[in-house]
């Protein structure tokens, strides 16, 4: 019989980031098929092990790049060190689209983009965690949620002058031959990619309560905007 299940998220510390808000429903049965997606770099149950992924009993609740002995990349424990904890939400966003929320993870993994694969799957999961019923059950009417951004933000052509001049700010922090403690190069990105993260942190799914600061007070002309320039900074 399908269970269902129902969660609410506070993100990172006392955050509660009402925009993002996760309610899924999921079916463990069809969660557990969709993990064979996974199955080639991730393993569950009593006997799993680390493979090319780490396995994924007890992620919930847990922060990103914490399971000893697993050799994370740089990206994931940059974000696990910021205060990224595996939530339903994060969860979702990160299966949704890895790079939104871990932009050079080591994962390649294109994404689910279907809410109800990723649903079912979280439920699947939920049941390799040390207190499933930590998570609660779920109210039957609840939805997923879909983190993806409207294509129409994706499309919109960021003017790169206007970029340069919004830059400044930038470049007080992100020096553009990438070093400088604990702050990453941001040039010469993909459009979509560099997009997607400044809306992760925008809508708070990214933890960093900086960047969440800079990206909230940008709208998403001036996004494009600045993708647009750092693309092409040498
Ligand atoms: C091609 C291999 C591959 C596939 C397929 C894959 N992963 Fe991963 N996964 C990885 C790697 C490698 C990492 C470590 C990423 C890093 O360090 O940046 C990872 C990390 C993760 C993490 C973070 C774990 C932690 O301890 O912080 C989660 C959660 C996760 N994967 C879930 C999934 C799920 C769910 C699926 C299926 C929908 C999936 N992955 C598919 C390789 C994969
Ligand atoms: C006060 C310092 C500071 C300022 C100002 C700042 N950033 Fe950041 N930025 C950071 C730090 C620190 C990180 C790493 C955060 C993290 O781990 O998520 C970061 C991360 C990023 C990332 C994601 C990088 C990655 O590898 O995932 C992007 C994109 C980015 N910043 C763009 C910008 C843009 C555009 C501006 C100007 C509007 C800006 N930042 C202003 C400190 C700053």
């Amino acid at each position: 019989m399908a269970r269902l299940w129902f969660s609410t998220v506070v993100l990172g510390t006392s955050l509660v980031a009402s925009a993002a808000f996760a309610e899924q429903t999921g079916d463990v049965e069809k969660g557990k098929k969709i993990f064979s997606k996974c199955k080639a770099c991730h393993q569950v149950g009593k006997s799993a092990k680390d493979r090319v992924g780490p396995h994924l009993n007890g992620v919930f609740g847990r922060a990103a790049a914490a399971h000893d002995g697993f050799a994370y990349s740089k990206s994931m424990k940059r974000a696990g060190a910021d205060g990224l904890i595996w939530t339903a939400e994060t969860l979702d966003a990160y299966i949704e689209n890895p790079r939104a929320l871990v932009s050079k993870t080591r994962m390649s993994f294109k994404g689910l983009k279907k809410p109800q694969d990723r649903a079912d799957l979280l439920a699947y999961l939920r049941d390799f965690s040390d207190n499933p019923s930590d998570v609660p059950e779920a109210e039957p009417t609840a939805k997923g949620t879909d983190h993806d951004l409207d294509p129409a933000i994706l499309a919109l052509q960021g003017d790169p002058e206007y970029g340069e001049y919004l830059s400044s700010e930038c470049m007080t922090c992100h020096q553009v031959d990438g070093s400088g403690d604990g702050i990453p190069s941001i040039t010469q990105w993909p459009i979509e990619d560099f997009v997607v993260a400044m809306h992760a942190y925008k809508q708070k799914l990214r933890p960093h309560p900086v960047m969440q600061m800079m990206a909230g007070r940008l709208n998403d002309e001036e996004i494009a905007a600045l993708a647009a320039y750092f693309k092409d900074l040498e």
